[in-house]
């Protein structure tokens, strides 16, 4: 990603904002409990691109929000992507053994905590945007947005759809709406929640709209990208797992060229989409290149 200035320094307000939600709201005491506490900072902390998060802000800023307010949601998604990160790694979803360089919460916890991490992670998204500091309006929207993004409708059922689809063909719509599920909801909420952190007007935030929805979906085109092209010390997550598992997936449908090229073209309509908000949407651009350009 690229390293501009506006990018390191949310990133690095998200990250002492994350580190201080868990200093101030997970338990302390009991030998269990404290566990829990363990794999939620190992699974929240624990590197990571920031993706959402910085797509949260930059939206916000694209509408002139607070930018406490788009800190808070961004932190939100964080936790309830850590959350599905989790649970995605578990020997029941995908058996992965690294993620992030690091052993899987489940390798290092046990299987039951990383079960128990991934859901109190969930909720702690939620809770951080129930207590922010924010008209009731904006926090109830913010909720919904990110509840759709998670639920059956969008992430989880979009894994569903992941799981069910082990060995089988699909056609091109099929694995769209799948990605577009499974990865593009939470980027998709990502957009929403940055802008309804302030108040655009129905224009901007159907050009947003448009906008997250392309992008949300190259994200997962050039993860399935990087899963065949790219090493495990660079991905910081075990490569070649599509193809194990026999996944349907944008390489597997179009092949390496063919996959990049959809992954450019979802960039230059994502960008097109971007086109009546000018200047204020510059991080969005800068954050659309990085994303589609990245390397793990
Ligand atoms: C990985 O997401 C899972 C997908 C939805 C493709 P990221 O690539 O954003 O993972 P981190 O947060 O940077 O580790
Ligand atoms: C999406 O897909 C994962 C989630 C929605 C959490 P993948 O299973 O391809 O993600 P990675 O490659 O394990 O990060
Ligand atoms: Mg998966
Ligand atoms: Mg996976
Ligand atoms: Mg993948």
């Amino acid at each position: 990603m690229a390293a501009d200035d506006w990018a390191a320094g949310s990133r690095q307000r998200l990250e002492e904002f994350l580190s201080s939600v868990l200093a101030s709201r997970l338990p302390q005491g009991h030998r269990g409990d404290r566990r829990l506490a363990d794999g939620m900072s190992y699974a929240l902390l624990g590197g990571g691109k920031r993706i959402r998060a910085l797509l949260a802000m930059a939206a916000g800023q694209a509408v002139s929000a607070p930018p406490d307010y788009a800190l808070v949601a961004g932190a939100a998604l964080e936790s309830i992507h850590a959350f599905s990160l989790v649970h995605d790694d578990m020997p029941c979803m995908d058996d992965d053994d690294l993620r992030r360089g690091r052993p899987t919460v489940h390798v290092a916890f046990g299987e039951a905590q990383a079960l128990l991490v991934g859901d109190a992670l969930q909720t702690l998204g939620f809770e951080l945007i129930a207590d922010m500091d924010a008209p009731e309006d904006i926090r109830v929207r913010l909720i919904g947005i990110l509840a759709r993004g998670t639920g059956a409708l969008g992430m989880a059922g979009g894994q569903a759809i992941d799981i069910d689809a082990l060995g089988q063909t699909m056609t091109q719509a099929e694995l769209e709406a799948m990605h577009a599920m499974k990865t593009g909801a939470l980027i998709s909420a990502a957009v929403a929640m940055g802008a309804a952190c302030g108040r655009p007007s129905s224009a901007v935030s159907a050009a947003l709209d448009r906008f997250a929805a392309r992008i949300g979906l190259a994200f997962q085109v050039v993860d399935d990208v990087l899963d065949v092209s790219a090493d495990a010390a660079t991905l910081g997550k075990t490569p070649g797992k599509d193809a194990a598992a026999n996944k349907p997936t944008f390489v597997g449908l179009l092949g390496v060229d063919g996959a990049q090229r959809y992954a450019r073209r979802l960039h230059e309509e994502a960008l097109e989409a971007l086109a009546p908000l000018e200047d204020t949407a510059a991080e969005l651009r800068r954050l659309a290149a990085a994303l589609v350009e990245r390397t793990h």
